[in-house]
């Protein structure tokens, strides 16, 4: 018998395969920002991604993204995309390898998040603005002036680009999260969504969830005072003085101004001294140094002189990712900078730009159906809990809508994870007892209980 029939066989069939490779292998671009595997990495069942999208060709600005799909059943769960704040803090250090993506950084290794926000979600997390981890602009002029407006613009272009990479989560319901100066990017970020969407039904857009969010500047860096003081942070005299002659607002716009007046020279200095540096004012019940990615908003907490002494020095993060052989599995590359930094040292952001209030946005939002919670990690001082509780009243009674979840604890397992209220089923607020500004990352079991039922719609447990 000749086997030439069988190798015209076998060829077909090899073609055959390919034909269906190219086809099914959703873009050819996203195949090759595929992660064969991260050095350290254990083994794990689900696909990762990462790379760069452009976001300017003429300018030549790209943006970089790492994206862990989910772990079982990738086709039937929701995308996420994560952003941190800042504004220059990267989501990649901070949001995936700190806080809920599915691994973290030890020793030479990398070990499995248990409670990884992928076991329940497509993750995407954004290094943006340009200028950020290993996002770049090889014109280094464009780092000048960054601000929310660019942010938001770059950040719409990066997903319809990244749509073309991975066009198989076109039309997959999106949910944007992510946290503190974060309550800028995303509210800015799905309210150009919704715009585009009246051209080009592009973003199936099912909510958004703020973490320690920012909202409005003046409630939330004045609630700041009260914590500090009800905490025992700060005297009963140094009380009175942050909240008539000098508050933290004032100070911060005094600050952004070059023009800090003599009066919060003097009582920011007082309010510095008897809080001390050695008590992290992202979680005041946590030892401080944990890591020094997890101090991701410099514009929240100006820096008094003679605080500029690191009190960390290891950082597991920074140290993985700055390692060749991680870039090189990652498709990432070092633009114009020598190492990838957690907040970037290069980027020169508008920061009067945290004057604007983006709580009206989110009461747009509200108002075209985009669900929205608001949710806390409750030993935060940077951003406590109680200016976001009372934005999130403030904004309910504003929008008339009815109390639908009254004030009530929450559960994860048997425990108390946080206290919840939710308005006209469409507003939610929600604390995370004992969790930190970064709340995935002190308390990632509750957390993921919390997004969970975020992304059902469901009520937090209310028993167990
Ligand atoms: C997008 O998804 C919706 C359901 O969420 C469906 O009705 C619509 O046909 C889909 N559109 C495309 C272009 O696939
Ligand atoms: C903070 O200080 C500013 C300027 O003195 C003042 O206008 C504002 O009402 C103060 N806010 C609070 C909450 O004390």
């Amino acid at each position: 018998m000749s086997s030439l029939p069988w190798k015209l066989i076998a060829l077909v069939g090899i073609l055959i395969q390919l034909l269906f490779f190219c086809k099914q292998a959703e873009s050819y671009a996203s195949y090759f920002d595929r992660i064969t595997s991260l050095p350290g990495q254990p083994p794990v069942g689900f696909q990762q991604y990462s790379g760069y999208v452009t976001v300017d060709e003429k300018k030549q600005r790209a943006l970089f993204y790492y994206f862990a799909e989910a772990e079982t059943d990738p086709a039937s769960k929701p995308l996420v995309l994560w952003l941190n704040g800042g504004p220059g803090c990267s989501s990649l250090g901070v949001g995936a390898f700190s806080e809920n993506g599915p691994f973290r950084p030890s020793g030479e290794a990398l070990v499995r998040n248990e409670y990884s926000w992928n076991r329940e979600a497509n993750m995407l997390y954004l290094e943006t603005p340009i200028g950020v981890g290993f996002s770049y602009a090889r014109d280094t002029s464009f780092y000048e002036g960054v601000n929310d407006k660019i942010t938001a613009r770059d950040n719409l272009v990066f997903l319809q680009n990244w749509f073309v990479k991975f066009p198989q989560y076109r039309n997959r319901s999106l949910f944007v999260t992510g946290e503190s100066y974060a309550g800028h990017y995303i509210p800015q970020l799905a309210e150009l969504m919704l715009e585009f969407n009246k051209k080009e039904k592009l973003f199936n857009l099912k909510g958004i969830a703020l973490g320690n969010p920012v909202l409005e500047f003046a409630t939330d860096f004045n609630s700041r005072a009260e914590f500090f003081w009800s905490h025992g942070l700060i005297s009963d005299a140094t009380y009175t003085m942050f909240t008539s002659f000098c508050n933290y607002s004032r100070f911060v716009s005094e600050y952004y101004r070059d023009s800090v007046s003599p009066m919060c020279s003097r009582v920011m200095s007082i309010v510095t001294r008897e809080t001390s540096r050695f008590v992290d004012k992202y979680d005041v019940t946590l030892d401080v140094c944990i890591s020094s990615v997890l101090s991701q908003s410099k514009i929240l907490t100006p820096q008094q002189v003679g605080e500029t002494i690191d009190v960390c020095v290891e950082d597991k993060t920074v140290n993985y990712l700055n390692r060749k052989d991680v870039q090189k599995a990652l498709h990432a590359r070092l633009v114009g900078v020598r190492q990838w930094a957690v907040c970037s040292n290069i980027l020169d952001y508008e920061l009067l730009d945290v004057e604007i209030p983006t709580i009206t946005i989110v009461a747009k939002l509200i108002k075209a159906g985009i669900p929205v919670l608001v949710y806390s990690g409750d030993q935060d001082s940077v951003i406590p809990l109680t200016g976001s509780r009372k934005l999130v009243n403030g904004l309910a009674k504003e929008l008339k809508l009815r109390t639908t979840v009254p004030y009530r604890v929450w559960f994860e397992g048997q425990q108390v994870g946080g206290w919840t209220q939710v308005y006209g089923n469409i507003l939610s607020f929600a604390t995370i007892r004992g969790a930190s500004h970064e709340a995935p990352f002190s308390q990632p079991e509750r957390s993921l209980v919390l997004f969970k039922a975020f992304l059902d719609r469901q009520p937090l447990p209310e028993a167990f």
